[in-house]
């Protein structure tokens, strides 16, 4: 079975974001299904951390969707997004500094989700 058959883990649509009066992410899809790898690239300043940021509820979004497992979470506050089972690794120093990199990666999955922790997408933008 491909990735592409495999169930939709993550269905983002049309998700909008500003700071300030700027508009930064107008309109972007994403969806990542079971068992794939996704990864965001792009030259610096195209939004990358922006749409993790939404995607993780630190950010408020100014329209679209975002769907976990078929639930709508857009609503929904970080820690509870995290409780799901969505893990943010963060750049630059917004890392554990007493911490390796192995184990600021593993940070993500460590809070308690229903899935098991080779779901969890680890994000570094
Ligand atoms: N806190 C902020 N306030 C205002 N503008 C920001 C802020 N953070 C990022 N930006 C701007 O938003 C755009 C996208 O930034 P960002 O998502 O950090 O890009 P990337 O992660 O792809 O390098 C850039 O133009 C950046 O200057
Ligand atoms: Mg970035």
């Amino acid at each position: 079975m491909s990735t592409e058959d495999a169930p939709l883990v993550l269905d983002v649509r049309g998700l909008k974001a500003s700071y300030g009066a700027t508009p930064i992410l107008q309109g972007v899809d994403l969806s990542v299904h079971k068992g794939e790898i996704v990864s965001l690239i792009g030259r610096n300043g195209v939004g990358k951390t922006t749409t993790m940021r939404c995607l993780m509820g630190l950010l408020r979004t100014r329209g679209g969707s975002v769907q976990l497992r078929g639930r709508d979470i857009a609503a929904l506050p970080s820690d509870a997004r995290a409780r799901l089972g969505i893990g943010y690794v963060p750049q630059g120093r917004e890392v554990f500094p007493c911490m390796t990199v192995a184990e600021n990666l593993t940070v993500g999955e460590l809070v308690g989700g229903p899935r098991g922790k080779s779901e969890r997408p680890v994000q570094r933008s």
